[in-house]
């Protein structure tokens, strides 16, 4: 699962710092992803308010990067109790890809790795939900095994991760260490290119 690189792009964790660069990635879905991503229609001050939320202490987010910009994130967040993500309890999980990177394996590696961190911090149970009608998310659901109900607009997902091992530890931390690495030297390039761009 480390360092997937898929069709020239890779995906790593996401920082603080990625904050601008995940706005821009949401408010570049177009008006039909909106809708699938937050089930309606939603605004550019919307999106750039709920960026702004998204890197809280407990949130764990990974995107796909090719050529220094995001072109796609998954999301994992602890649901509905007041303890960090951590000491059990549910979370949920949302996934948005551009729609020229779609089609490309992007969206289950980014669910793969959404599963082995909700894994790795004990939520008994992984949910997700999207429109009745989107074959893509509903597709990634069944590879992970996630029990699917439908209802006449909207599917629900869930899965119950199994708790973690030495080695799905060992991965998120290996992955994670070369991400921040490489989230470094995208903070780099970019503080360069505003530089010139001066
Ligand atoms: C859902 C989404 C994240 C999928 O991203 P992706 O990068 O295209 O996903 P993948 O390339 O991994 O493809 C997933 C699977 O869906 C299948 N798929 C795609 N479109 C399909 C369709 N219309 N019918 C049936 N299967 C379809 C693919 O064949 C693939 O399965 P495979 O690997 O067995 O071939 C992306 O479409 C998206 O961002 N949509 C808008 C936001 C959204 O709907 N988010 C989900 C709700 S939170």
């Amino acid at each position: 699962m480390e360092n997937a690189n898929i069709s020239g792009g890779q995906i790593r964790r996401l920082y603080p710092a990625d904050l601008p660069a995940f706005r821009d990635h949401l408010l570049r879905l177009d008006e039909e992803s909106r809708h699938s991503r937050f089930g309606g229609a939603v605004s550019a001050a919307f999106l750039t308010n709920y960026a702004e939320r998204c890197f809280g202490i407990d949130d764990v987010i990974y995107g796909y990067v090719v050529d220094n910009v995001l072109r796609g994130a998954g999301e994992l967040r602890g649901l509905g109790h007041n303890l960090p993500l951590g000491f059990g309890g549910s979370a949920e999980a949302a996934f948005s890809v551009e729609r020229e990177w779609r089609g490309r394996g992007v969206g289950t590696e980014l669910m793969a790795r959404i599963v082995r961190a909700a894994r790795n911090r004990r939520a008994d149970t992984l949910y997700m939900s999207c429109l009745t009608s989107n074959q893509a998310m509903i597709a990634i659901a069944r590879k992970f095994s996630a029990q699917l109900r439908r209802e006449p607009d909207e599917a629900f997902a869930s899965l119950e991760p199994r708790g973690p091992t030495p080695s799905t530890l060992f991965d998120e931390a290996t992955d994670d260490f070369s991400g921040f690495a490489t989230a470094m030297l995208d903070l780099q390039k970019r503080s360069f290119a505003r530089a010139k761009a001066r």
